[in-house]
């Protein structure tokens, strides 16, 4: 198994495979509506997996985190999900840069950017490819393509069930590998941030932030920065949401100019604080 070596893993992987066909016509998610049932916004299904396939899934997930974290495969700015990395990383980094920025009298412009829908917008073709392109192959490769490729789900409202629809786009929620592939998709959002801009990610959860003397420098590079995301955005099957996406300046100076950002035609709102992960910054930094 190209890359991924040791021979009884990848015999487990064959064995699993074959299990999985077997148990496939039965495996399939239904969906749950409890939330608001008059919008379609509101619904958001947990797959209900069958449980061998989930243990068999769960091995697979742990030899594929082994082989990113190995080759150094996923971004140093991702956080979540990672072994020996958490919220406190991002928390703890991201006061140190804006505590520093602030002693030597810089500002500082942080976007909290809001993807929508996240874990429901990966396209399968695309996670596919860039796992092609990480040097996955083999069985490895066959077990990803099989897990994201057959999944049917059936709404569930009450006791009736609908008929199986195809899951077109994305990939299960409630299942380990998942997470593991959602990481891979959106892992080359990274690479879409010019320096010196920065970015922190936390799953799901995007912070874009510059700093500098000067505010609109800071801003050019920002405007920079969210075009090129908008863009990533339409390539590769993400969206944002501009209208939750926030920014906040964080400084010591009185008087000064908030300089306009636009993210995709919305001018972005100016808040006095924010909160990430949680946590509330404020744009004097008190917390
Ligand atoms: C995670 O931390 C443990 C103990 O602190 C260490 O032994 C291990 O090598 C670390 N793993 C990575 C991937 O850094
Ligand atoms: C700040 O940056 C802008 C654009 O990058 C530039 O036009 C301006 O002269 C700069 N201001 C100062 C005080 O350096
Ligand atoms: C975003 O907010 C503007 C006005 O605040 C509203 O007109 C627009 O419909 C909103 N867009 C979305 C996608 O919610
Ligand atoms: C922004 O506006 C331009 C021109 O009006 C339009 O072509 C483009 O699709 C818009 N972008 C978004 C993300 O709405």
């Amino acid at each position: 198994m190209n890359g991924l070596g040791q021979g009884n893993t990848d015999c487990f992987i064959s064995l699993s495979l074959l299990l999985l066909q077997l148990v496939q016509m039965f495996c399939h998610s239904s969906m749950d509506l409890n939330q608001d049932q008059h919008t379609t916004e509101g619904y958001r299904p947990i797959s209900l997996l069958n449980t061998m396939s989930k243990i068999i899934e769960k091995m697979v997930n742990n030899r594929l985190i082994w082989y990113l974290e190995k080759h150094n495969l996923l971004s140093p700015h991702q956080h979540g999900f990672r072994k020996n990395r958490s919220t406190n990383d991002i928390l703890v980094s991201l006061h140190t840069d804006i505590a520093d920025a602030l002693v030597n009298k810089q500002n500082i412009i942080l976007v909290s950017l809001d993807l929508k829908k996240a874990y429901d917008t990966v396209w399968r073709h695309r996670v596919l490819k860039i796992i092609q392109k990480l040097n996955i192959h083999g069985n490895m490769l066959k077990f990803i393509n099989n897990h994201i490729r057959e999944r049917t789900f059936q709404v569930k409202i009450k006791s009736t069930l609908s008929d199986p629809f195809a899951n077109e786009n994305g990939v299960v929620q409630g299942s380990s590998i998942s997470v593991t592939l959602f990481l891979i998709a959106i892992n080359e959002m990274t690479t879409q941030v010019p320096p010196p801009t920065m970015i922190k990610l936390f799953a799901d959860d995007a912070l874009i932030y510059c700093k500098g003397k000067n505010v609109s420098s800071i801003k050019n590079q920002l405007q920079l920065t969210l075009d090129k995301l908008s863009k990533w955005s339409l390539e590769t099957g993400f969206s944002f949401s501009p209208n939750k996406t926030k920014c906040i300046l964080f400084t010591h100076q009185r008087k000064i100019v908030k300089p306009n950002i636009q993210f995709e035609n919305k001018t972005l709102d100016y808040s006095d604080n924010v909160k990430i992960l949680g946590l509330i910054f404020d744009k004097k930094l008190n917390w």
